[in-house]
């Protein structure tokens, strides 16, 4: 459930009994015209079907989660679980609060034949006008948030059957000494706690639980061909805000804290294309860019460093691109610059090039790192050969690339994070996973050990690659990365000229 809010009593004006008459009347009637089912629908069902399979028997909860107070009486904007908005298809602020559950049901042979489950959408439908909720609830009341869903308008959003959620106690409780039920523990402390007390002495909770979760986050390994389109479109909207920072670098270098500056620019057009940024966006220029989360992004951007950009718009469906320019401020590479930005780059090349249908995921960090290791002991670096950098016992290379190459993308920009390591890490490359590729090397401005002409540099490259049939394709290819296709698409766009 959402977090509890402070009481204000003081900030509260008491509604007259005359407000309450006059509140309530004279209004447009709701339209009976139901609104089209989310582009999404369709492909939900199927997940949920996949769900359904490995599960026939388990009452299958899992919530939305609630609004989280930011401060005081105010709340981040809010965004569900990322498991509830895949099996729904639901996307951008739906539904606070919500909760799905599916119930196993008996099949034509009786309660062990394959009967699949059927969905419900416990949610807090609108209220009437004549209901207080109307002008009093600051969280869920037309004249703060907005029109809400009735039952009927989200049944047809989502496309299958709706309740409300006072009903949900009722459902979850019934047979539940019989019943097996698994929860999504993670979404909502609340319902998780209810359905803890419901299976009191039963089975083994967290167990069932931990299998659940798991199959969810596996469910979002392989995207079906509208998340594939999805991560398209992620990608070409975050284009537009790297081109957008790029025209504005000049201005963000006069106007001193530049870094915010960037992130500003790269959160408006965020905003404006899609639902958010799918991760706070790192803005890192020079020696900043060592530092790899670094999301302050409180300093100057100065002509002659480098600005490692890191963002990624999230779509209204939630998708997310995460993508990765380290960009020279001034429009040009110096040649150290340049010296370590190509060895980045042919790291990262290396890793697409194995990222294959087949290749397990650690292929490619396999085939980016060795690039690394090379180039760290070609310039002097490593205490040991590249081997045995390489090498279980060794990793010295790590001190200039602690991160790893590549991450799964969806929904959540490290998306399906409690797949199991087979499947992940140790996981063979399919036709429809989206990954990143992303090697860096990053020099710190106080490390000893790295030649002092290249110290304060780091460089990441980072692109999003969907695997297919035949090899990959690279979602984000819209934004250049060999260096000097980089400097020929900057140029025009400092010049406030269009691409
Ligand atoms: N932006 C976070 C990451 O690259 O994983
Ligand atoms: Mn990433
Ligand atoms: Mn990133």
């Amino acid at each position: 459930m959402s977090d509890e809010q402070p009481k204000l009593p003081n900030r509260q004006t008491p509604f007259s009994e005359a407000f309450k008459e006059f509140i309530c009347t004279d209004w447009e009637p709701y339209s009976d015209e139901l609104p089209a089912p989310v582009e999404a629908a369709a492909f939900a069902a199927q997940r949920r079907d996949a769900i359904s399979a490995l599960f026939p028997d388990a009452r299958i909860v899992v919530p939305a989660g609630g609004l989280k107070v930011r401060s005081n009486d105010t709340d981040f904007r809010y965004r569900p679980h990322s498991a509830f908005a895949h099996l729904t298809g639901l996307g951008t602020d739906r539904e606070p609060d919500a909760v799905l559950v599916l119930e196993p049901v008996d099949g034509p042979d009786g309660p062990d034949g394959p009967g699949g489950h059927e969905p419900t959408l416990y949610f807090k439908p609108r209220a009437p006008r004549t209901d207080q909720e109307f002008y009093a609830d600051a969280r869920y009341g037309e004249m703060w948030v907005g029109q809400r869903e009735s039952l009927d308008e989200m049944a047809a959003l989502c496309g299958f059957a709706c309740a409300p959620i006072s009903q949900l106690d009722d459902h979850l409780a019934k047979n539940a000494d019989s019943t097996q039920i698994r929860v999504l523990r993670d979404a909502d402390a609340a319902i998780t706690a209810r359905v803890d007390e419901l299976r009191a002495g039963t089975e083994q909770a967290s167990e069932l639980d931990d299998e659940l979760q798991v199959a969810l986050s596996e469910l979002r390994l392989v995207k079906d061909s509208w998340e594939a389109e999805q991560m398209r479109k992620a990608c070409a909207a975050t284009a537009i805000g790297f081109e957008a920072v790029v025209a504005d670098l000049p201005e963000a270098v006069k106007r001193g804290r530049g870094e915010r500056w960037v992130e500003g620019i790269f959160g408006l057009h965020a905003r404006h294309q899609g639902n958010a940024v799918g991760y706070d966006t790192i803005a890192a220029a020079g020696d900043h860019a060592n530092t790899l989360h670094w999301i302050g992004n409180d300093g100057d951007v100065k002509d002659g460093d480098l600005l490692l950009l890191d963002a990624g718009v999230e779509l209204d469906s939630l998708y997310t691109a995460d993508i990765t320019r380290t960009l020279p401020i001034s429009g040009r590479f110096t040649p150290d610059q340049r010296k370590v930005y190509e060895a980045v780059l042919e790291a990262q090349q290396a890793g697409i090039d194995a990222a294959q249908p087949g290749a397990t995921f650690s292929d490619v960090h396999a085939a980016a790192i060795a690039v690394v290791a090379k180039y760290l002991h070609e310039w002097g670096m490593l205490p040991v050969t590249p081997e045995e950098s390489l090498s279980e016992n060794g990793g010295q290379h790590r001190r200039w690339m602690v991160h790893g190459t590549s991450h799964h993308l969806g929904i959540d920009v490290h998306d399906c994070a409690q797949a199991r390591t087979e499947n992940y890490r140790q996981g063979v490359l399919k036709p429809g996973m989206v990954i990143t590729v992303e090697p860096g090397i990053y020099f710190r401005a106080t490390d000893l050990l790295v030649p002092e002409e290249l110290r304060g540099i780091g460089v990441r490259i980072e692109d999003d690659i969907l695997i297919t049939e035949d090899g990959n394709e690279i979602l984000s290819s819209a934004l250049p990365r060999d260096p000097d296709e980089l400097e020929a698409w900057m140029a025009p766009l400092m010049r406030g000229e269009q691409a």
